[in-house]
């Protein structure tokens, strides 16, 4: 049997997944996870996460946390509002919404005595580096080159190079899983990825705006 991948779908705030959207979507993730025997996350927008993680079996991610402390901080979301609302995960730093690196360490810290489990993006290998040098590591590295996000071209058909050298800088770390994501569309695109040594991905637009999010998410998981 193939290796299967680590797969987190990104909701992001499409309207095809938030609000009930994103229950109905995340019910589809988990019946695929299941039927697939795939290990698939969905990370929800902080108003959903209460609702979907009431709702589904599989892992719930915030798709961000601010880098705030509790207090004088209107707006914002931070780890423990998202652990009290049932998240069992979530992203740091993703190029939609970048925590300072100066602060990205403590971010990870703080979320994980949480209990989070944290998956930190990286818009390329410098980036991955500076991560992956901080004492406080993240569960995740995901690395994501944010001008193929949201396209047709993926990452693993556009910058395969990204894939290995974001895997060679990894693999000195222990412990830390690495995901790549952008673009990614189709079967051939997670296993190019996997075959690079990546364990997993991120993905969005290509489950989330899907006339059919079963079938997508069927497609790119190999047997
Ligand atoms: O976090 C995943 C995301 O940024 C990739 O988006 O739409 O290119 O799959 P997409």
């Amino acid at each position: 049997m193939r290796q299967k991948p680590v797969i987190i779908v990104n909701f992001k705030v499409y309207s095809e997944s938030i609000g009930e959207n994103a229950v109905r979507l995340a019910k589809v993730c988990e019946k695929v996870s299941i039927e697939t025997g795939t290990d698939i996350r969905v990370a929800v927008g902080a108003t959903d996460i209460h609702e979907v993680s009431e709702s589904v079996s599989i892992p719930v991610y915030s798709e961000h946390v601010d880098e705030y402390p509790l207090g004088k901080h209107t707006g914002s979301i931070l780890p423990e509002m998202v652990k009290t609302a049932g998240a069992t995960g979530t992203l740091i730093n993703h190029s939609e919404h970048k925590v300072p690196l100066g602060k990205l360490e403590e971010c990870i810290e703080r979320s994980r005595n949480l209990g989070l489990v944290t998956v930190a993006c990286a818009e390329n290998v410098e980036e991955e580096q500076a991560i992956l040098g901080f004492k406080s590591k993240p569960d995740f590295l995901a690395i994501e080159p944010p001008e193929l996000i949201g396209g047709d071209i993926s990452v693993s058909s556009a910058r395969p190079e990204l894939i290995t050298q974001s895997v060679a800088a990894a693999g000195k770390t222990r412990g830390v899983r690495l995901l790549v994501g952008a673009g990614i569309k189709t079967l051939a695109d997670v296993e190019t990825a996997l075959r690079l040594g990546a364990d997993g991905v991120l993905i969005a637009s290509g489950i989330d705006l899907a006339s059919d999010p079963e079938k997508a998410l069927k497609e790119i998981i190999p047997s």
